[in-house]
């Protein structure tokens, strides 16, 4: 029986990646795909959103729609490591939609279609998922679990010092998702930023026109630019593709509960996630946090799903 899933997503590089494979995993039942501003803008979110499906075309195809991002979200820019369209500049074209489902709609009318059935894979901001808790107050207790890739348990950010880009870009909504009554696991990034990969990552995109193998080869080498020239890194981190594996296969990871929070004040430290990990703690346990990776096996899985997403687009 596969396992019946939400995407909420701001393709992004590494958003992209993760969609493949999951678009193609026999394991999942993607029932819907929801855009929401970060990486880029809402519009070019939901056009990028709409255009890998459509380039793609899973044989089921999920339901699309939209978020409109956080009413105000810091001046931050991720575009220099995920390019101007938040694809590698391939710019990809869509044909403009009729009409635009609301992500937050989608997202409640599918938890309610099958209560406590559906995972939700957060993958950007949470700010949907914030939008669905504000509009309906029973939407906590139709989800069936809440698997989020965003935050820092060690403090280290990589937006600012302290801050991980997912929850500093809209730390209200972290907060309102932290704080609900749904069963959340968060894949921290001091987590993802463990599995790294190297330019020969390239060599393992099965070779041929499949279109994950086409889309792989247009966008994979601008990462591994703006690493190098960006961060002086020589190597990528696909956080977001790590924590579909957190949620595919939980084997690979080790997770405890904690009690944890985001500030949504502080001029410095907008959006850090603070754990209470004293001795004796006060504030109660509210989520579960992954905080050991098999590196090499996640690793593995990604190129695995990469190759069987490539094998079923030629
Ligand atoms: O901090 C990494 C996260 O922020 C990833 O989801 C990346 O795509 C960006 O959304
Ligand atoms: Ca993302």
């Amino acid at each position: 029986m596969s396992r019946k899933v939400i995407i909420d997503c701001d393709p992004g590089i590494d958003d992209a990646v993760a969609l493949m494979i999951a678009l193609f995993d026999p394991r999942l039942d993607v029932l819907a795909v929801t855009s929401t501003a970060g990486n880029v803008n809402a519009d070019q979110a939901f056009t990028n959103l709409q255009a890998l499906i459509e380039c793609l075309d899973p044989p089921r195809r999920p339901r699309i729609a939209m978020g409109p991002g956080p009413l105000s979200a810091p001046p931050v820019d991720s575009t220099f490591l995920h390019g101007s369209d938040g694809l590698g500049e391939i710019h990809l074209e869509v044909a403009k939609l009729h009409q635009t489902h609301s992500a937050e709609k989608l997202i409640s009318d599918e938890c309610r279609a099958f209560p406590e059935a559906v995972t939700i894979l957060c993958l950007g901001p949470m700010t949907n998922i914030a939008n669905c808790l504000q509009r309906d107050p029973s939407f906590a207790s139709h989800v069936g679990q809440v698997v989020i890739m965003g935050g820092s348990v060690n403090g280290i950010g990589n937006v600012t010092p302290c801050a991980e880009f997912n929850c500093h870009f809209d730390a209200e909504s972290a907060r309102r998702v932290l704080h609900s009554k749904t069963t959340k696991t968060v894949v921290p990034l001091d987590i993802t930023s463990q599995v790294m990969f190297g330019i020969d990552l390239l060599e393992h995109i099965p070779k041929g026109d499949s279109r994950v193998s086409q889309l792989l080869n247009q966008i994979l080498p601008f990462s591994f630019r703006s690493h190098r020239r960006h961060l002086a890194q020589e190597g990528i981190s696909l956080d977001d593709a790590v924590a579909l594996i957190a949620l595919l296969q939980p084997e690979l990871f080790e997770s405890v509960p904690m009690a944890g929070d985001v500030e949504t004040q502080g001029d410095l430290t907008l959006g850090a996630t603070i754990f209470d990990r004293r001795t004796v703690k006060t504030w109660t346990n509210n989520m579960e946090v992954i905080t050991t990776v098999d590196v090499a096996g996640v690793r593995d899985s990604i190129l695995r799903g990469i190759i069987q997403a490539a094998k079923a687009t030629i």
